[in-house]
């Protein structure tokens, strides 16, 4: 018996680094994976990486309605139902003061980082209300509990989805969904690389090297020790977690 034994799990952001990293832990113990993104390229790439016959995909927009409901409903046609959402699709935006921001970055990255977290709510809830409940995982981030120059569009989006996991824990508790957020501090992935440009252009490498001497275990996290996280508290030993904030930062927030 594994952990996630006819468990449906539904992951946005499913091509990006921390989402394959949780499909493959996802599937190997047992779940039925949906991988959810904009890419179907990508996403082909995804379900051929983790190698497993219990992961399929959904190309889907996760700030469109319409395409939110559209992969809702092929979790439960493809698989059943829908028990687990890893609410994980997210952009970083600009490295850029708020002075200097483009007000359009501002608004794409709210809709991706929160609106489209509010939509997978507000669609999986009612389907996992139909099976006594369920966990949804949301990814915020240490800059959803601090500040720091230079990322006002993801700092906010980030705090943002930690009310909305607060609202949710609360309205899913009677219905038996439970819901969380992890906060990774900088994770492996192109995310990374991507901001560490923005903050040193041409120079990113020495950025990463700052940046992980700021984190008291002295290293970036692995995808995989986000997806550790994510599948504990979608686990049953997670039974009496909801509403919390869980850091994965090695030791970022307590500085
Ligand atoms: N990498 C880090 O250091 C780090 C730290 C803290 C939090 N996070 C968060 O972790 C999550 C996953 O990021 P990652 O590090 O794997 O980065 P990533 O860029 O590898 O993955 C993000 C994925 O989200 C997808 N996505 C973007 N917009 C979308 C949309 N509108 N609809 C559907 N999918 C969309 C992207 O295509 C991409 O595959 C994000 O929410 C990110 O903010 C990452």
């Amino acid at each position: 018996m594994s952990r996630f034994d006819n468990k449906v799990v539904a992951i946005t952001g499913g091509s990006g680094g921390i989402g394959i990293a949780a499909g493959k832990l996802f599937s190997n113990e047992g779940a039925k994976v949906l991988l959810v993104d904009l890419n179907e390229d990508a996403l082909k790439k995804a379900v051929a990486e983790i190698g497993s016959d219990n992961v399929s995909y959904a190309v889907a927009d996760v700030t469109v309605a319409d395409q939110v409901e559209g992969y809702t409903n092929l979790a439960v046609e493809r698989y059943g139902g829908l028990d687990i959402l890893l609410a994980n699709a997210g952009i970083e935006g600009n490295v850029m003061p708020i002075t200097a921001y483009p007000t359009e970055t501002f608004e794409k990255v709210l809709a991706v980082n929160v609106t489209g977290v509010f939509l997978g709510l507000k669609y999986a809830m009612p389907e996992m209300a139909k099976r006594g409940g369920g966990s949804i995982v949301i990814t915020s981030s240490v800059a959803g509990v601090k500040g720091g120059p230079g990322l006002c569009a993801y700092t906010t989006s980030k705090h943002a989805v930690i009310g909305l996991m607060r609202s949710a824990s609360n309205e899913g508790a009677p219905i038996g969904v439970r819901v969380n957020t992890v906060n990774p501090a900088p994770v492996e992935t192109r995310m990374m690389r991507s901001l560490e440009e923005g903050m040193a252009p041409g120079a990113a490498d020495q950025a990463k090297v700052a940046m992980a001497a700021t984190i008291p275990l002295g290293r970036y996290g692995e995808p995989s020790e986000v997806a550790d996280m994510m599948a504990f508290l979608s686990s049953d030993a997670a039974s009496f977690c909801t509403g919390g904030v869980y850091m994965v930062d090695g030791g970022s927030s307590s500085k």
